[in-house]
């Protein structure tokens, strides 16, 4: 099955469809000037793990580069999608938050 990424900026967030129009799942997001924040994914479970998580974290990633983004991904499965596809690494920010 085909899923289509849009951004819906109302919402602050992505939303992925499916042929029917369905949403499948969503990125939220918080834009400051051009440094977006990547808060959250959610597949809905009835989509889960049929590759909606990925299109998602690619479609936000493409879009964020080539809008002259920089991306800083709090949501834990963008940030562990990140770690396995480096090639998007000179588009985000890490966080140096030190823990005691
Ligand atoms: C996590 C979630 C977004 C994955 O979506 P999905 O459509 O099932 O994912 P995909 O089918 O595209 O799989 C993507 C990859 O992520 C991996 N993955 C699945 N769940 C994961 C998780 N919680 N954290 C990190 N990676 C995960 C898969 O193993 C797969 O890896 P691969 O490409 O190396 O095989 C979805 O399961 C979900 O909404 N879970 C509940 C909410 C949640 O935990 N959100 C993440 C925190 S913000």
């Amino acid at each position: 099955m085909q899923f289509t990424v849009t951004d819906a900026p109302t919402r602050e967030r992505f939303e992925a469809r499916d042929e029917a129009g369905v949403v499948a799942g969503l990125v939220t997001y918080q834009l400051t000037g051009n440094i977006i924040v990547y808060t959250h994914t959610e597949v809905d479970p009835a989509f889960e793990g049929r590759g909606v998580g990925s299109t998602l974290a690619r479609a936000v990633m493409d879009d964020a580069r080539a809008r002259g983004r920089t991306v800083v991904p709090i949501c834990p499965f963008l940030a562990e999608w990140l770690v396995k596809h480096p090639e998007y690494e000179g588009i985000v920010a890490r966080s140096t938050r030190k823990v005691k």
